[in-house]
């Protein structure tokens, strides 16, 4: 329990609203885990995992309707139109608040009501923040064990009138007396509602259990709710990952990554590096949040402290730290279950096994037409068993940043890589980012590309033309100096058969390397139109097996692709209205370069 009376109060209010028969305060114990666990093993929702391959692991499959992050059923409700801008679906609060009450009244009859309080950042820490989920899934509370720091201390840090990000979750299922539970409660797409309220920054998510949609710590919390208290306080909240690189000669640098969901944070924050000498070690995967240090120069922190990542395509092949990390106390979900209880899914780099219950409970076989896993299957493990993650990940400090990187899923035009001028260039670069449409979200249109600025098109808490202001107005505080460099990557150019034309995974460290060199000062370049770029033998290829007429390809401007490039960001920026002009001047420019 606690003695913060905002606290109380605003438990026992949702309370009254949901109805649960129950109310339970979590203390983020393993005992407490290990008992909820059990509860959903016992209930058929939780299928245990061979303690001897895979201690302490779960497997949880959803219910087909709930696969991925609902973008059209998430609202930022600020008070206006206008503060949600062009990006974001939008509902009155008071009406949007009216609705919800409606689908929250006596939701949770039949269930537990549990309460967790969870901390973004190390606990106690200056740059850390404290929310509180309300939710009535067990699953969620499992989760959030795992992804965030819950419990007692948390509280003890709230104390008496502590701020914290109230957070309700409700999987929308309410259960008459008696009535046996499905495997995955939720609610109709109809009545998902993934809602914001910036101003009162409060959560309401209702009839998902679903990643993103539940676990309220990560992108609502973590993202929406923290971009607005970025804008407001002076820093930011980015999709990225954080990394730690260092040289043979023993350099360190930080650098972050903003790619969208399923573009490959989680494998470069882990990466292997094929480069004899070089190290790569994980802060974070997915989210950062930065801050200037005293020294005028960016620190950022993981605010979680898990990874909800992409199974499918996880091997020891391609991410064999991740491959590591989930070897024990990790939850599966809608992943492909082997009959000697243990995982598989589509990528792992073992062949398949004569039969397993796929991700929708039936039987599956190699030659089945549909895949074991949904490719937005997620393993939920802690980052503490990452073999690589760095000794300073939960510094309440911060890393001190050096580099940030921008990229997504272009199957053309965008090379292997380009540094910008300066920040404000490096800015625009993070506003005409393009990426193909992935699983991470229930979407008709997969495969095709959007533009996506920072990778946070789905995730920002307010408007865009504001949100890309506010990156001006940060570098803006310090000086290009101490400022992160800016270089924008494509891991996925294809050739016209529709191959990769570059390996990815471990050999993107050879890019690293390049980037860790023009950082430190040295590093050839060439200025073209778009930014600098490695001369033909500044990336070291050595043991690399792409042809020279490929490595051309990859890191060739070709004026023509991006003038339509041009025309194309013209009408993204219409669309988004009341641009920065230090966009619009930069956008200028790249087309007067492209054109001379
Ligand atoms: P979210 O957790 O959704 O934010 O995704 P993420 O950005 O962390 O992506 P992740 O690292 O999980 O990768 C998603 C998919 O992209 C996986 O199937 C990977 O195998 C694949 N992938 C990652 N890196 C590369 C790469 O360098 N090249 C290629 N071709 N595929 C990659
Ligand atoms: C993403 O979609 O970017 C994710 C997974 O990291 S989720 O937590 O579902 O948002
Ligand atoms: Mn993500």
């Amino acid at each position: 329990m606690t003695t913060n009376v905002k606290l109380q109060a605003w438990v026992k209010e949702m309370a009254d609203m949901c109805q649960p028969d129950q109310i339970y305060w979590c203390d983020g114990s393993q005992e407490e885990y290990d008992r909820l666990m059990q509860g959903m093993v016992d209930a058929g929702m939780a299928e245990p995992l061979d303690p001897e391959k895979r201690p302490g692991c779960f497997s949880f499959n959803s219910d087909p309707s709930d696969v991925a992050r609902v973008e059209n059923r998430t609202y930022i409700a600020s008070k206006t139109k206008e503060a949600a801008g062009p990006t974001n679906n939008w509902i009155n609060p008071d009406e949007l608040k009216e609705t919800m009450k409606g689908l929250y009244k006596g939701c949770m009859k039949g269930r537990t009501m549990y309460v967790i309080p969870f901390s973004m950042g190390p606990i106690g820490s200056p740059i850390s923040k404290i929310g509180v989920e309300l939710t009535d899934s067990a699953y969620v509370v499992c989760n959030m064990r795992i992804m965030t720091r819950v419990g007692a201390k948390v509280l003890e840090t709230l104390g008496g009138n502590g701020e914290f990000v109230p957070c309700l979750h409700s999987v929308g299922a309410p259960k008459e007396a008696g009535q046996k539970d499905g495997k995955w409660p939720c609610a109709p797409m109809e009545k998902k509602y993934i809602s914001h309220f910036p101003e009162e920054r409060t959560i309401w998510s209702f009839g998902s259990g679903y990643g993103g949609n539940a676990l309220l710590g990560k992108k609502c919390f973590a993202l929406r709710i923290a971009s607005v208290i970025a804008r407001d306080e002076g820093w930011l909240a980015e999709h990225m990952l954080i990394l730690k690189l260092t040289s043979p000669k023993g350099v360190v640098k930080y650098i972050c990554g903003a790619f969208p969901s399923a573009c490959g944070k989680t494998n470069l924050a882990m990466l292997v590096p094929t480069i004899p000498g070089w190290k790569v070690e994980t802060i974070g995967d997915d989210i950062a949040w930065m801050k200037y240090g005293k020294d005028g120069r960016l620190y950022a922190i993981n605010p979680e402290a898990g990874f909800f990542g992409v199974a499918p395509g996880t091997s020891l092949d391609s991410n064999p730290n991740a491959m590591h990390s989930i070897e024990k106390n990790t939850i599966f979900t809608n992943v492909g279950v082997t009959d000697d209880k243990d995982i598989w899914w589509e990528g792992m780099g073992v062949d398949a096994p004569d039969h397993l219950i796929d991700w929708k409970n039936n039987d599956w076989t190699p030659a089945s037409e549909a895949p074991a896993a949904h490719p937005n299957a997620r393993f939920t493990a802690p980052a503490s068993q990452c073999p690589v993650i760095a000794p300073e990940w939960e510094d309440p400090a911060g890393v001190p940043i050096s580099a940030i990187l921008i990229g997504g899923r272009r199957p053309s035009t965008i090379p292997l890589v380009h540094e910008s001028f300066d920040w404000k260039h490096g800015v625009f670069m993070g506003s005409i980012m393009g990426s193909e449409i992935t699983a991470a979200a229930i979407s008709d249109k997969i495969g095709q590309v959007r533009r996506d600025p920072f990778a946070m098109l789905p995730f920002m808490g307010y408007n865009v033309c504001d949100y890309l202001q506010h990156w001006l107005d940060v570098g803006a505080a310090s000086t290009e100096d101490k400022l992160p460099k800016i270089f924008y990557v494509n891991w996925f150019r294809k050739d016209k058969d529709g191959k990769w034309l570059w390996p990815g995974y471990g050999e993107n460290s050879r890019v690293l390397k390049w980037i860790c060199e023009r950082v430190s000062g040295e590093g050839e370049a060439v200025k073209t139109p778009i930014g600098y770029m490695p001369t033909t033998d500044a990336i070291d290829t050595t043991g690399l097996d792409v042809s020279a007429d490929d490595m051309a390809e990859l890191l060739k401007v070709n004026n023509e692709e991006w003038l339509k490039e041009v025309e194309s960001i013209k009408a993204h920026y219409e669309n988004y209205g009341r641009m920065p002009q230090e966009l619009k001047n930069q956008l200028e420019a790249l087309e007067a370069r492209l054109k001379a």
